[in-house]
């Protein structure tokens, strides 16, 4: 079979949920949300985007869960029906083209920037972040047992709400470096309750998360998870641990399993300071997802670097995954699955955003900027600037981040 052939495979999942072919676009933040963290028109437009660009998965961007807790200004937050009639736009065009579209579910624990709240993040245990980040965030507290209790049933919440919307189905956020991840790092959580020690222990909260959004969703509806092969940081979430929670959550019954790896101290995902042969593979984890295709059944999903049609059908026709997870390519060309399923191109490279200034392209939230930027521009109907030079980028983002998040401490302290 030629990799058209192969990419155009529909992949049927355990509960009979058909995804027309192997490409997935993977979530990005929109950070398309009213300082108040409500939906916005923009959204339904960017997924048409999407939707019509071919891919047989688009997942959301990370929608918070609760409103207290944000990753970043202009975050959606799902809290209760309020947007509902801008949720189901949002899913009625997503989900056009036959497009499963599910939302992604996460609560950013201590990775809460201070730029979006002067309260207190929390966390697991009350252990801050490495030194570097102390001017960016403040340092968390631990969270109580009716805190995770409130947090598991908000997750469960959201996906109710996304369900009767019309998407298609949610992700849990488990990767990156934020709470469910936390939860998972013996170096994150040392907890001396049912929450923390052994690794059943830290994977307690995201199995009880991931049965709250089925006990509300019902055994139809798709829920996946997002989770880290390894966090990269020395005592901190193994390789070996993340593929025996793999197990467990094949156990619970997930749909489908994302992998991806890295935390904001150690910001992987992206293929920042990945090895060179690394690179030449095309996708940074799909050696993690050899090893864990031998230990379970669940689909799998690997993203990050992933870039040629050859590339793409090669990791599917070895086993190592069943489906294909983009995200920056899809911010500059939406319509790239199309176009990789009908032959009209075979690879598409995207250039390191560097602005040249070290000290900020080691920040790799500048690159995430100049995608996040790309998607404004289709969402506003306008067509991405794959030219558009990265200093110019980081400059509007940094006017734009301080304004976004003065405007939402100012209601947050009204
Ligand atoms: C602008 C931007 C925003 C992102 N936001 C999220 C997010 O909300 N949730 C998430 O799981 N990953 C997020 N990611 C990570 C991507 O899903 C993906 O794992 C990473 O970009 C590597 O894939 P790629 O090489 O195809 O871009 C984001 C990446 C970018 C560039």
């Amino acid at each position: 079979m030629n990799s058209t052939a192969i990419l155009g495979q529909s992949l049927t999942l355990a509960n009979g949920v058909v995804i027309k072919n192997r490409i997935a676009k993977s979530a990005m933040s929109e950070a398309l949300g009213t300082t108040d963290n409500r939906v916005t028109t923009q959204l339904p437009t960017l997924y048409d985007a999407w939707a019509r660009g071919g891919a047989g998965l688009v997942i959301t961007g990370n929608v918070m869960i609760d409103r207290r807790a944000l990753g970043e200004p202009n975050n959606v937050a799902l809290e209760d029906e309020r947007d509902l009639p801008l949720l189901q736009e949002w899913a009625r065009r997503g989900t056009a083209n036959g497009t499963q579209l599910w939302m992604q579910l996460n609560h950013p624990g201590k990775q809460s920037p201070k730029l979006v709240s002067r309260r207190q993040p929390v966390a697991p245990s009350a252990i801050p972040l490495a030194p570097k980040f102390k001017p960016y965030f403040n340092d968390p507290r631990e969270l109580t047992g009716a805190d995770i209790q409130d947090i598991i049933q908000r997750f469960a919440t959201a996906a109710r709400i996304a369900q009767k919307a019309g998407f298609t189905g949610v992700q849990i956020h488990g990767a990156h470096g934020y709470l469910v991840s936390q939860f998972l790092s013996p170096l994150h959580n040392q907890r001396k309750d049912e929450w923390g020690g052994s690794i059943e222990h830290r994977a307690r909260f995201v199995l009880n998360v991931l049965s709250a959004i089925r006990h509300e969703t019902g055994p139809g509806f798709p829920v996946g998870i997002k989770m880290n092969s390894a966090d990269f940081q020395r005592g901190g979430f193994t390789e070996e641990e993340s593929m025996q929670v793999a197990e467990m959550l094949a156990e619970a019954g997930i749909d489908l399993i994302e992998i991806s790896g890295g935390t904001y101290e150690t910001p992987i995902m992206t293929g920042k300071d990945v090895k060179e042969s690394t690179q030449a593979r095309e996708a940074y984890f799909l050696e993690y997802a050899e090893k864990i295709r031998a230990r379970v059944k669940t689909p799998l999903m690997v993203t990050g670097g992933f870039r040629t049609a050859a590339g793409m059908a090669e990791a599917i026709r070895s086993g190592a995954t069943d489906l294909i997870g983009m995200a920056r390519p899809l911010a500059v060309f939406p319509a790239l699955p199309n176009d990789l399923l009908q032959g009209r191109l075979e690879r598409c490279d995207i250039k390191p955003r560097n602005t040249g200034i070290k000290l900020v392209d080691d920040m790799a939230m500048m690159e995430l900027a100049w995608y996040a930027q790309q998607m404004e521009r289709i969402a506003h109907g306008k067509a991405p600037r794959p030219d558009r030079h990265p200093l110019v980028g980081f400059l509007q983002y940094v006017y734009t981040s301080a304004l976004r998040g003065f405007r939402t401490q100012r209601l947050r302290a009204g």
